[in-house]
């Protein structure tokens, strides 16, 4: 009895790795989305024939060792498009990490890469010497080397874990991978599908600036023309070309390489949308009522019925959506942002059995964008605006020249210069964050702790709390969150448009009642942006 089981779950982690979770559950509960890069070439194939993959897939269960490898590999991200990629088990997003709150989540990295690599959960509330920050909390892991990671799932809801070593150019070539904790209280699904949304540079390594003549065989060349009036890239100084990517995945795969989702009639539908790359995408479901029903992890409180709506989800943000399967047919989900690329960012729902063709991709139209200011029903809230801080800050965004380079800012000062916020265990913090780019978002990432967004140029939330680790906030906007200081250690805050931080936008949260007791190697090669 025993044995049978653990075979099926042997045969299924080949497959998928959302099954990791789904060995104790029902086959209609698991996930299809995820990281299927063995059928790459037939995104018709059937469940049942999809070839077991050799790749070894960690396994989740309570107590069981996961081992995540840091390796080169290609990937085919669009059609005809397959790009050399560095990963977490061989795939782009590396496998998903499933675990239930409560258990301890112990992690193997080894690193088969030609340069230092380390492992940051991003948004997790680890102890501070799990963080995975080169030079702040541990050493970059060097090639050959292995480091472990062991921490406890704490609190439900949908992460996320990268490389936090030379971030900008290790997560822009695929080195990150996805983190479920399940809780008790969570809904049940039939379907529980992951979104790792992301956008890459055809002609290679993402580095190499903009060359559109180049390996575009297999891509939507339809939309090419349109005057794209995509916000953050006039004529700033930039020494990032955002133009230069020009693919648009899910999961790691563009356009009609993107496995369909498959759905059956009545279902209840969990979406865990994750922003892995750098720029804002403008998700809208077709065809569905929905429901937002947590951000970054964090539950939404009665969440209101949406529909048409865009949820529009900042590098390093989540957003989980739930949705009951009700309209039979083939549904599209798509990217509305106003990027000549965006189309390559679109799945289907696919309800079994249904020969309908896919609906009509609308991405050209205007439709309102989910406000969480308003949304849900105010609960508990752990601040407010009016109640007195501890500690208040104020971080203004910016970005300037220096020696014809671009430099973004904090309070006008460039990592390392600029002044950490200082707190001791137990303090109430409050900081006001407004970006005064002219034209760039910022999505400020706290690590280790979930702050409250409690307004939003200066008009109070009123609907439910929201918590979050990551708020992307558009040019001129000013935002003011606060959070309790419970995980002493030293912590960074910063743009998860990691160009930004790698070229400055990057703080520090400092406990001055913490001592850590890591001593950084000066050969280590340490680069935590
Ligand atoms: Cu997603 Cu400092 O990280
Ligand atoms: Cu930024």
């Amino acid at each position: 009895m025993k044995l049978s089981m653990k075979m099926k779950c042997l045969l299924a982690v080949g497959v998928l790795s959302v099954v990791l979770a789904g060995c104790n559950r029902s086959s209609t509960e698991m996930d299809h989305s995820q990281m299927d890069h063995s059928s790459m070439q037939s995104n018709k194939t059937k469940d049942s024939e999809i070839p077991v993959r050799s790749t070894v897939i960690p396994t989740i269960l309570s107590g069981r060792e996961i081992n995540l490898t840091a390796m080169a590999s290609n990937q085919e991200i669009a059609p005809g498009v397959t790009t050399p990629v560095w990963t977490f088990n061989n795939m782009v997003p590396g496998p998903q990490i499933r675990v239930k709150q409560g258990d301890t989540v112990k992690v193997n990295l080894k690193n088969e890469l030609p340069v230092p690599v380390s492992i940051h959960w991003h948004g997790y509330p680890v102890p501070n010497n799990m963080d995975g920050i080169p030079g702040v909390t541990q050493n970059a892991v060097k090639p050959g080397e292995t480091y472990t990671y062991e921490f406890k799932a704490t609190v439900p809801g949908t992460y996320w874990y990268h490389s936090h070593q030379d971030s900008v150019n290790q997560v822009d070539r695929g080195l990150y991978g996805t983190l479920v904790v399940e809780g008790p209280n969570d809904d049940k699904v039939d379907r529980d599908y992951t979104l790792v949304l992301d956008e890459w540079v055809s002609n290679g390594t993402g580095m190499s600036g903009m060359d559109m003549s180049s390996d575009m065989s297999g891509m939507d060349h339809s939309q090419m023309n349109m005057d794209s009036s995509a916000s953050n890239h006039s004529n700033a100084p930039m020494e990032h070309d955002m133009n230069m990517y020009d693919v648009f995945t899910i999961n790691g795969k563009s356009g009609s390489l993107i496995e369909p989702l498959t759905v059956k009639e009545g279902d209840k539908v969990r979406l865990r949308l994750i922003n892995a790359g750098y720029l804002p995408h403008r998700i809208h479901l077709h065809g569905h009522e929905f429901k937002v029903v947590a951000t970054d992890g964090q539950p939404i409180n009665n969440p209101g019925i949406l529909k048409d709506s865009i949820v529009s989800i900042g590098p390093g943000e989540r957003y989980d959506l739930e949705f009951t399967a009700n309209n039979p047919g083939q549904w599209l989900i798509e990217d509305h942002s106003a990027s000549p690329f965006a189309s390559g960012m679109r799945a289907v729902i696919a309800y079994e059995g249904s020969s309908a063709s896919a609906d009509i991709s609308n991405a050209m139209e205007e439709l309102p964008v989910v406000d969480l200011a308003i949304y849900g029903q105010t609960g508990q809230n752990t601040f407010n605006l009016n109640q007195k801080f501890d500690h208040e800050y104020t971080m203004e965004l910016n970005t300037t020249t220096k020696n014809d380079a671009t430099l973004y800012t904090i309070n006008g000062k460039s990592s390392p210069e600029t002044d950490p916020l200082h707190v001791k265990k137990g303090d109430t913090v409050k900081v006001r964050l407004k970006n005064k780019s002219p034209d760039v978002d910022h999505p400020m990432h706290l690590h280790g702790h979930f702050f409250q967004v409690l307004s939003k140029n200066g008009k109070s939330f009123t609907g439910s709390p929201v918590m979050k680790d990551t708020l992307n906030i558009k040019p001129g906007e000013e935002y003011i969150v606060a959070f309790k200081a419970d995980n002493p250690g030293n912590w960074m805050f910063h743009c998860h448009e990691l160009h930004h931080a790698s070229a400055g936008m990057v703080t520090e949260l400092k406990y001055s009642d913490y001592q850590s007791n890591f001593t950084a190697d000066p050969s280590a090669g340490n680069k935590p942006e």
